[in-house]
Protein backbone atom coordinates (compact mmCIF):
# COMPACT_ATOMS: atom_id res chain seq x y z
CA UNK A 1 0.00 0.00 0.00
CA UNK A 2 1.06 3.34 -0.86
CA UNK A 3 1.51 6.33 1.36
CA UNK A 4 -0.02 9.68 1.00
CA UNK A 5 3.26 10.65 0.43
CA UNK A 6 4.35 8.55 -2.36
CA UNK A 7 1.16 9.62 -3.54
CA UNK A 8 2.21 13.14 -3.50
CA UNK A 9 5.58 12.84 -5.12
CA UNK A 10 3.77 10.65 -8.01
CA UNK A 11 1.22 13.00 -8.86
CA UNK A 12 3.63 15.76 -8.96
CA UNK A 13 6.19 13.40 -10.74
CA UNK A 14 3.26 13.11 -13.58
CA UNK A 15 2.03 16.92 -13.59
CA UNK A 16 5.78 17.64 -14.55
CA UNK A 17 5.67 14.28 -17.32
CA UNK A 18 2.00 16.24 -18.69
CA UNK A 19 3.67 19.33 -19.15
CA UNK A 20 6.45 18.37 -20.89
CA UNK A 21 4.49 15.50 -22.70
CA UNK A 22 2.66 18.72 -23.65
CA UNK A 23 5.86 21.00 -25.07
CA UNK A 24 7.27 17.78 -26.57
CA UNK A 25 3.84 17.34 -28.76
CA UNK A 26 2.75 14.08 -27.58
CA UNK A 27 -1.21 13.72 -28.13
CA UNK A 28 -3.64 14.77 -25.17
CA UNK A 29 -4.48 11.41 -23.46
CA UNK A 30 -8.21 11.39 -25.19
CA UNK A 31 -6.36 11.35 -28.27
CA UNK A 32 -3.75 9.00 -27.23
CA UNK A 33 -6.69 6.90 -26.05
CA UNK A 34 -8.46 7.15 -29.84
CA UNK A 35 -5.29 5.67 -31.26
CA UNK A 36 -5.02 2.27 -32.73
CA UNK A 37 -3.03 0.26 -30.77
CA UNK A 38 -0.05 0.53 -32.83
CA UNK A 39 -0.21 4.27 -32.74
CA UNK A 40 -0.39 3.89 -28.77
CA UNK A 41 3.08 1.81 -28.46
CA UNK A 42 4.98 5.18 -30.29
CA UNK A 43 4.83 6.98 -26.74
CA UNK A 44 7.51 7.79 -25.01
CA UNK A 45 9.01 5.21 -22.59
CA UNK A 46 8.89 7.87 -20.37
CA UNK A 47 5.60 8.95 -20.35
CA UNK A 48 4.00 5.40 -19.89
CA UNK A 49 4.64 3.18 -16.88
CA UNK A 50 3.79 -0.54 -16.46
CA UNK A 51 0.85 -0.85 -13.12
CA UNK A 52 -0.12 -4.50 -11.74
CA UNK A 53 -3.40 -4.57 -10.15
CA UNK A 54 -5.59 -7.36 -8.78
CA UNK A 55 -8.92 -7.19 -11.18
CA UNK A 56 -12.06 -9.40 -9.68
CA UNK A 57 -9.55 -11.58 -8.30
CA UNK A 58 -7.28 -11.87 -11.42
CA UNK A 59 -3.53 -10.07 -11.61
CA UNK A 60 -3.80 -8.05 -14.53
CA UNK A 61 -0.67 -5.98 -15.68
CA UNK A 62 -0.46 -3.14 -18.15
CA UNK A 63 1.52 -0.42 -19.97
CA UNK A 64 -0.17 2.65 -19.77
CA UNK A 65 0.25 5.96 -19.96
CA UNK A 66 0.89 7.55 -16.89
CA UNK A 67 -2.26 10.19 -17.89
CA UNK A 68 -4.80 7.10 -18.04
CA UNK A 69 -7.45 6.88 -15.01
CA UNK A 70 -8.38 3.63 -13.45
CA UNK A 71 -11.80 4.02 -15.59
CA UNK A 72 -10.14 4.27 -18.60
CA UNK A 73 -7.80 1.29 -17.60
CA UNK A 74 -10.65 -0.83 -16.97
CA UNK A 75 -13.08 -0.26 -19.54
CA UNK A 76 -10.48 0.69 -22.58
CA UNK A 77 -7.29 -1.39 -21.61
CA UNK A 78 -9.26 -4.43 -19.78
CA UNK A 79 -12.40 -3.93 -21.41
CA UNK A 80 -14.44 -4.39 -18.69
CA UNK A 81 -17.02 -2.00 -20.05
CA UNK A 82 -19.54 -3.04 -17.17
CA UNK A 83 -18.30 0.59 -15.29
CA UNK A 84 -19.62 3.47 -17.20
CA UNK A 85 -18.05 6.92 -17.94
CA UNK A 86 -20.72 9.26 -17.26
CA UNK A 87 -19.56 13.01 -16.22
CA UNK A 88 -15.70 11.93 -16.08
CA UNK A 89 -15.67 14.63 -13.38
CA UNK A 90 -16.28 12.99 -10.24
CA UNK A 91 -19.85 14.42 -10.30
CA UNK A 92 -22.28 11.76 -11.05
CA UNK A 93 -20.91 7.77 -9.62
CA UNK A 94 -21.72 5.96 -12.35
CA UNK A 95 -17.81 4.95 -12.22
CA UNK A 96 -17.79 3.70 -9.04
CA UNK A 97 -15.69 0.48 -8.25
CA UNK A 98 -14.06 -0.79 -4.83
CA UNK A 99 -10.22 -0.51 -4.32
CA UNK A 100 -8.64 -2.24 -1.06
CA UNK A 101 -12.73 -2.39 0.07
CA UNK A 102 -13.31 1.18 -0.58
CA UNK A 103 -15.55 2.17 -3.16
CA UNK A 104 -14.51 5.24 -5.01
CA UNK A 105 -14.66 7.18 -8.23
CA UNK A 106 -12.68 5.67 -11.09
CA UNK A 107 -12.46 8.85 -13.22
CA UNK A 108 -10.90 11.01 -10.58
CA UNK A 109 -7.94 8.24 -10.11
CA UNK A 110 -5.04 7.72 -12.20
CA UNK A 111 -4.46 4.14 -12.71
CA UNK A 112 -0.70 4.24 -11.73
CA UNK A 113 -1.28 5.20 -8.77
CA UNK A 114 -2.85 1.41 -7.34
CA UNK A 115 0.00 -0.48 -7.95
CA UNK A 116 -0.60 -3.75 -6.15
CA UNK A 117 -4.08 -2.74 -5.19
CA UNK A 118 -7.45 -4.97 -5.69
CA UNK A 119 -10.19 -3.78 -8.10
CA UNK A 120 -13.38 -5.17 -7.78
CA UNK A 121 -15.65 -4.05 -10.86
CA UNK A 122 -19.65 -4.76 -11.27
CA UNK A 123 -18.03 -8.35 -13.64
CA UNK A 124 -16.45 -9.08 -10.04
CA UNK A 125 -19.12 -9.21 -7.83
CA UNK A 126 -21.04 -11.89 -9.35
CA UNK A 127 -22.52 -13.52 -12.83
CA UNK A 128 -26.02 -13.37 -14.43
CA UNK A 129 -25.75 -17.51 -13.18
CA UNK A 130 -24.92 -16.44 -9.50
CA UNK A 131 -25.77 -12.76 -8.76
CA UNK A 132 -24.60 -11.16 -5.85
CA UNK A 133 -26.80 -10.87 -3.47
CA UNK A 134 -27.14 -6.69 -4.46
CA UNK A 135 -27.47 -7.44 -7.80
CA UNK A 136 -30.45 -9.62 -7.33
CA UNK A 137 -32.25 -7.39 -5.10
CA UNK A 138 -31.73 -4.02 -7.52
CA UNK A 139 -33.55 -6.94 -9.98
CA UNK A 140 -36.19 -7.95 -7.55
CA UNK A 141 -36.93 -4.19 -6.63
CA UNK A 142 -36.80 -2.47 -9.88
CA UNK A 143 -33.76 -0.62 -9.12
CA UNK A 144 -32.99 0.64 -12.45
CA UNK A 145 -34.39 2.21 -15.71
CA UNK A 146 -32.03 2.62 -18.20
CA UNK A 147 -29.88 1.35 -16.38
CA UNK A 148 -26.52 3.24 -16.82
CA UNK A 149 -25.88 4.23 -13.36
CA UNK A 150 -26.49 0.70 -12.48
CA UNK A 151 -22.96 -0.54 -11.70
CA UNK A 152 -21.96 2.35 -9.87
CA UNK A 153 -25.24 2.20 -7.88
CA UNK A 154 -24.55 -1.61 -6.98
CA UNK A 155 -20.66 -1.27 -6.31
CA UNK A 156 -21.61 1.63 -3.97
CA UNK A 157 -24.16 -0.09 -2.29
CA UNK A 158 -21.86 -3.10 -1.75
CA UNK A 159 -19.49 -0.72 0.02
CA UNK A 160 -22.51 1.38 1.83
CA UNK A 161 -23.33 -1.78 3.80
CA UNK A 162 -19.96 -3.15 4.69
CA UNK A 163 -19.48 0.60 5.89
CA UNK A 164 -22.49 0.54 8.23
CA UNK A 165 -21.75 -3.03 9.33
CA UNK A 166 -18.37 -2.00 10.43
CA UNK A 167 -19.78 1.07 12.07
CA UNK A 168 -18.20 3.84 9.94
CA UNK A 169 -20.54 6.73 10.85
CA UNK A 170 -21.67 9.59 8.08
CA UNK A 171 -22.63 13.02 9.18
CA UNK A 172 -26.62 12.11 9.38
CA UNK A 173 -25.49 9.66 12.66
CA UNK A 174 -27.56 11.10 15.22
CA UNK A 175 -24.04 10.28 17.47
CA UNK A 176 -21.03 9.55 15.36
CA UNK A 177 -19.86 7.71 17.90
CA UNK A 178 -22.57 5.67 18.03
CA UNK A 179 -23.19 2.14 15.66
CA UNK A 180 -24.69 3.62 12.67
CA UNK A 181 -28.76 3.21 12.61
CA UNK A 182 -29.81 1.72 9.22
CA UNK A 183 -32.47 4.21 8.34
CA UNK A 184 -33.85 5.25 4.35
CA UNK A 185 -32.30 9.09 5.47
CA UNK A 186 -29.13 7.02 6.21
CA UNK A 187 -28.49 5.14 3.16
CA UNK A 188 -30.10 7.95 1.16
CA UNK A 189 -27.02 10.04 2.48
CA UNK A 190 -24.66 7.42 2.17
CA UNK A 191 -25.63 7.04 -1.64
CA UNK A 192 -25.68 10.58 -2.33
CA UNK A 193 -22.79 10.45 -4.52
CA UNK A 194 -24.62 8.27 -6.72
CA UNK A 195 -26.75 10.05 -9.40
CA UNK A 196 -30.03 8.08 -11.17
CA UNK A 197 -30.99 10.42 -13.95
CA UNK A 198 -34.03 7.80 -14.13
CA UNK A 199 -34.66 8.98 -10.25
CA UNK A 200 -35.01 5.06 -9.39
CA UNK A 201 -33.87 6.12 -5.93
CA UNK A 202 -37.16 4.53 -3.71
CA UNK A 203 -36.25 1.06 -5.24
CA UNK A 204 -32.45 1.39 -5.04
CA UNK A 205 -33.05 2.41 -0.94
CA UNK A 206 -35.19 -1.10 -1.00
CA UNK A 207 -32.80 -3.16 -2.57
CA UNK A 208 -30.41 -2.21 -0.28
CA UNK A 209 -32.62 -2.04 2.30
CA UNK A 210 -33.39 -5.76 2.11
CA UNK A 211 -29.85 -6.81 1.32
CA UNK A 212 -28.72 -4.90 4.85
CA UNK A 213 -31.51 -6.18 6.69
CA UNK A 214 -33.64 -2.95 7.35
CA UNK A 215 -36.83 -4.05 8.44
CA UNK A 216 -38.69 -0.36 8.03
FE1 LIG B 1 -16.83 9.27 -12.51
FE2 LIG B 1 -19.10 10.55 -13.12
S1 LIG B 1 -17.88 9.26 -14.40
S2 LIG B 1 -18.11 10.38 -11.19
FE1 LIG C 1 -31.13 5.31 -15.63
FE2 LIG C 1 -30.15 5.32 -13.15
S1 LIG C 1 -31.37 3.80 -14.09
S2 LIG C 1 -29.67 6.67 -14.76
Amino acid sequence: MQSHSDHAIRRRDLIMAGAAAGALGVPPLAQAQSAAPAERSTMPAQFSSEVSMVVNGEMRKLRLDVRTSLLDALREHLHLTGTKKGCDHGQCGACTVIVEGRRINSCLTLAVMHEGDRVTTIEGLGTPEKLHPMQAAFVKHDGYQCGYCTPGQICSAVAVVDEINAGIPSHVSADLMAQPQLTAMELRERMSGNICRCAAYPNIIDAISEVAGRKA
